[in-house]
């Protein structure tokens, strides 16, 4: 039995995880062996029990499966002490859970093309996976600070540091992805500059070369990388890259899909003794506090996310292309929450998308 839990977060988090959970219960009913929790997490968690996080809810992140993540960030945080707010728990689970391997697929839906700020011509055909590396890089290297003079003025500094174990680690997931897709891996760094990125081209050139000379590899210079994305998006089959890169390349990349509102992405640990890899699902969209509460959230960057849950965890691949296909069908037939909106197109808010896809289901 398959152990998932709903950590819904912040802003439009509860919103979009009511109606993941009509899903996944849908699922349930139809025999994907699977018990679904649920644990308050964030603003929700510090309303409730004056902490952002339980101690208990802890041990059951750790216990889970999979985590369907919703959102976090909202500027309520800012009147939370800031000794209660040590540190992001997002991050906290990425770095604890060793969540190192980032999938983020990006398709332009063609019934979508008109959502998009780029011409239709230059979004056709796009399907491509951004493989992000997620728990390493700039985004947790060590030293890191802020220091502060006498006389006032100071440096800041972060560390960008990858060792040889996490550079393979990553370029394994995307060469191993290339090899299920159209066979290519566009490696993107900055090794014209940096150390770091030089020792990481060199390190995926000789991991090409030692275990994956069947897969093409090409590379890319990170600011060519994020031209080619608005310019020619078809070309990419895998990208790899770093964290704070697919951080920033993953949010251009979703503008060839319409919208941050309907990208999914997937995270895992390392594969263990028993064969399996801890993950957590979540959209990329963020928590959008600006539209929170109101029931027009998009929720199909989140239950996109469930699917990749029903591919990659659960192992049902019919499962989760039934669930893809009845999002692509609804969204096909014309039905629209408003950051997707285009002329001639039916606005609806997040529950009755909910409905539309669960009713896509049934058929
Ligand atoms: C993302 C988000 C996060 C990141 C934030 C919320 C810390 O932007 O998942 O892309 O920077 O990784
Ligand atoms: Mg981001």
């Amino acid at each position: 039995m398959l152990k998932l839990l709903i950590l819904a977060g912040d802003g439009i988090g509860a919103e979009i995880m009511q109606e993941v959970a009509r899903i996944a219960a849908w699922f349930i009913a139809r025999g994907l062996p699977a018990e679904l929790d649920e644990e308050p997490f964030g603003i929700a968690s510090w309303k409730r029990h004056g902490t952002l996080m339980l101690p208990s809810s802890w041990a059951k992140i750790r216990a889970a499966d999979a985590i369907l993540f919703g959102a976090i960030g909202s500027p309520e945080y800012e009147a939370i002490p800031a000794a209660a707010k040590t540190e992001d728990l997002l991050l906290k689970m990425r770095r604890e859970l060793d969540l190192y391997a980032n999938l983020r697929p990006v398709r332009a839906l063609p019934a979508l093309e008109d959502a998009s700020s780029l011409r239709p011509e230059v979004l056709r055909g796009t399907d491509l996976l951004l493989v992000r590396e997620l728990a390493g890089g700039l985004y947790f290297g060590e030293p890191r600070g802020i220091e502060i003079a006498a006389d006032g003025t100071g440096r800041a500094f972060n560390t960008l540091v990858y060792t040889t174990r996490e550079i393979e680690r990553i370029a394994r997931t995307a060469f191993e992805a290339a090899r299920t897709r159209r066979g290519r891996v566009c490696n993107v760094d900055k090794s014209n500059v940096l150390e770091t990125f030089r020792f990481w081209r060199d390190t995926v050139v000789s991991l090409h070369r030692r275990e994956y000379a069947d897969v093409e590899l090409s590379h890319q210079y990170v600011d060519n990388c994020a031209m080619q994305l608005v310019h020619r998006p078809a070309q990419f089959d895998v990208i790899l890259t770093e964290n704070l890169f697919g951080d920033i390349l993953s949010d251009c990349a979703a503008m060839v899909a319409g919208s941050l509102g309907m990208l999914p992405s997937a995270s895992f640990g390392p594969v263990d003794a028993a064969g399996t890899r801890r993950a957590l699902y979540e959209p990329i969209h963020g928590s959008a506090p600006d539209i929170a509460g109101r029931g027009i959230a998009n929720p199909c960057g989140a239950i996109l996310s469930f699917a990749l849950c029903l591919r990659h965890t659960a192992r049902r691949e019919a499962d989760a292309v039934r669930l893809e296909q009845a999002v692509e069908r609804v969204i096909a037939g014309g039905l629209r929450t408003p950051d997707i909106a285009s002329p001639g197109s039916r606005i609806v808010g997040t529950r009755d998308m909910g409905d539309a896809i669960l009713r896509a289901l049934e058929t």
